[in-house]
């Protein structure tokens, strides 16, 4: 069972759940429009809602890919005669989820703790329905680490805010992008219930948004102070001398602290180390790749070159006009003040520092049998 009521978590409601055979999420596509759910039956359907960006945000990714397996098991069992059957189809469905998205590491992260776990059990001859009730189980503990380390990294972020304190922030690391507290916006909510003003400036995050439409709808929802602005804008907000801080998550960090991101994070990185303003990576141990030495190894999705022609329903660019869409970029370690993750506020040499949180990354997901 999730222990969200544990903590104050500013959704009332799971992003991402599992429940009467389906994985229900919300769909982050509609938003701020309304606030409607997709529900997955099959591990297809799942996987088109990943590729659609309904569900985004690595943790959040990672969340929707274990309650994937469950799924994908439970299904498998119902027409394979033995587990060894069902093993053959899960492997199937398991490797259509790793194929959705390349860069968020919690994908491949859950789907190796999940998926080696019911390898482990599957070929120990386990009978089906308690493979299915494990599954189950190691997908709850996946959702409720998620909560648990996103609220502590959440509180060791918040120290770093000054009572009164200006963030700005890129794309959308909020409760929806996680099980539900979030990272660079769990920081912001953290501050918030202790009492800090806290404004935030969100990038807008040409081309699919997810600044404008998500990040200030759910700041707005906490009725934190937010400002939307052009992703070119922030170099002008930094350079006003307002800003206290850039916060903002990650897909994967490699081990020497190279950060994949959303596509802009690089610039704005560059941009708060001319105006020396301090740049923070907030992200849980489950974002950190302990099997990278660099971001230079780190694969950057490119996405349909459609969403940078359109904006919305508006078409942008004259027909024929080719468009380049990456959707990540990488900031180099020497360009992050600290990383915030659930060990602490740590800082460089992040070659050693680091070292706790992907010791953790590799323990949770256990291996691949
Ligand atoms: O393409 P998206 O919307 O999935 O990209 C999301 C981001 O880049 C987030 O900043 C990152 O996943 C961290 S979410 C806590």
């Amino acid at each position: 069972m999730s222990t969200m009521s544990e903590f104050e978590l500013p959704f009332p409601f799971p992003v991402v759940s599992y429940r009467d055979g389906e994985v229900v999420l919300i769909d982050q596509t509609r938003l701020p429009q309304e606030l409607v759910w997709r529900r997955c039956s099959d591990v297809p359907t799942l996987c088109r809602a990943i590729v659609e960006l309904a569900v985004r945000g690595a943790p959040a990714i990672g969340v929707a890919a274990a309650y994937g397996l469950v799924l994908a098991w439970e299904r498998a069992a119902t027409v394979a005669p033995d587990p060894a059957a069902a093993l053959a189809i899960f492997r199937r469905d398991r490797a259509a989820l790793a194929g959705t998205r390349p860069t968020a590491v919690n994908l491949f992260w859950a789907l190796e703790r999940v998926g080696g776990l019911c390898e482990r059990l599957a070929v120990a001859g386990e009978p089906l329905a308690q493979v299915a009730a494990a599954l189950r189980a190691e997908a709850d503990a996946v959702l409720d680490e998620d909560l648990r380390t996103c609220r502590q990294l959440s509180l060791h972020g918040a120290a770093l805010l000054p009572d009164t304190a200006v963030v700005l922030t890129h794309c959308n690391a909020g409760g929806l992008a996680t099980g539900g507290y979030g990272t660079a916006l769990g920081v912001v909510f953290a501050a918030a219930a202790q009492g800090k003003q806290v404004r935030v400036y969100a990038d807008e995050t040409r081309p699919l948004l997810q600044g404008a439409r998500l990040t200030a709808w759910e700041l707005q929802s906490q009725s934190i102070e937010v400002t939307v602005i052009c992703d070119s804008a922030a170099a002008t907000v930094l350079r006003n001398g307002s800003v206290d801080a850039v916060i903002t998550g990650a897909d994967r960090v490699a081990a020497n602290g190279d950060t994949a991101n959303k596509i802009g994070t690089y610039p704005l990185a560059v941009l708060a180390d001319r105006h020396q303003v301090p740049f923070y990576i907030a992200a849980p141990s489950s974002t950190y790749d302990p099997d990278i030495a660099s971001g230079a190894e780190i694969v950057i999705e490119e996405r349909d070159p459609e969403e940078v022609r359109t904006y919305g329903d508006y078409r942008a660019v004259a027909p024929r006009v080719t468009a380049f869409n990456p959707a990540f970029d990488i900031t180099p370690a020497a360009l992050i003040t600290a990383h915030i993750t659930e060990f602490g506020v740590l800082r460089p040499p992040f070659t050693s520092s680091l070292g706790p949180v992907l010791e953790a990354s590799r323990l949770a997901r256990g291996g691949l049998a």
